[in-house]
């Protein structure tokens, strides 16, 4: 429930002061009542009226956030540290789709689309994910195809994996690799890895479906552009 001159602002109908008066002067109406105290609270699921005319329900919006190290994927934390939300300063009331670790980096979609969130979050939604990632020791070929081919993680077993582009530290022991995988449970990559006795050392998402972070550095966001909501709403209907 939000104050209706929130409301009204959010919907576009005017800014706030000026939804304030249209409140007061008897010109809005909530689910047929008309509303003239201020501190009144309503939501987008009632039907509210200006001047008897339907407004629109609350613009949805979809950002693309380069999640830098050190903020959590919540909206509020129970330990006070810095949320991914913090970062992107914006009217509408955003939250993130899908998690990354506090101490992973890389592509984050923020939205206040419900159905766009669980339709990208449904498990027969294979959109892929890809990852950077450091992990200590050399990875031996035959361990990324037993990656590849899927991990027993104890509840559930992963799917299918690709991985490429495998550089070896020699001198420092460790490996970075390119990893895609179609799923995004619990600490997913952390758990493949650390399977095979690999711990991850650094972890960055560099595309999730076909949004990637060109253009983008640690920190900065951007409004997905239409035809990238359109592509991951196809995606996730035909996954
Ligand atoms: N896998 C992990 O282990 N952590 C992440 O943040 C994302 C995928």
């Amino acid at each position: 429930m939000e104050r209706l001159q929130k409301i009204l602002q959010k919907a576009g109908v005017a800014s706030r002061r000026k939804a304030e008066d249209l409140i007061k002067a008897g010109r809005v109406k909530v689910n047929g009542e008309v509303v003239t105290v201020l501190g009144s609270k309503a939501d987008f699921s009632d039907e509210i009226m200006v001047d008897n005319k339907k407004i629109k329900s609350e613009n949805k919006v979809y950002y693309l956030l380069y999640k830098p190290e050190g903020y959590v994927s919540t909206t509020d934390d129970q330990y006070n540290r810095l949320t991914v939300v913090d970062l992107i300063p914006v009217e509408e009331k955003v939250f993130p789709i899908g998690r990354l670790d506090y101490n992973t980096s890389g592509a984050l979609i923020l939205t206040n689309d419900g159905d766009f969130a669980n339709a990208l979050m449904h498990p027969k939604f294979k959109l892929e994910k890809q990852y950077t990632v450091k992990v200590s020791g050399l990875v031996r070929k035959e361990t990324s195809k037993l990656i590849c081919r899927g991990v027993d993680l104890g509840n559930f077993k992963t799917q299918p994996a690709k991985i490429f582009d495998v550089k070896y530290d020699d001198k420092k022991e460790n490996t970075t690799l390119t990893i895609v995988i179609t799923e995004g449970k619990y600490h997913q990559v952390k758990r493949m890895f650390a399977k095979f006795d690999h711990d991850v050392l650094r972890l960055k998402r560099d595309r999730y479906g076909c949004v990637d972070l060109k253009g983008l550095n640690k920190g900065d966001y951007r409004r997905l552009k239409i035809h990238e909501v359109k592509k991951l709403w196809n995606l996730s209907e035909n996954g």
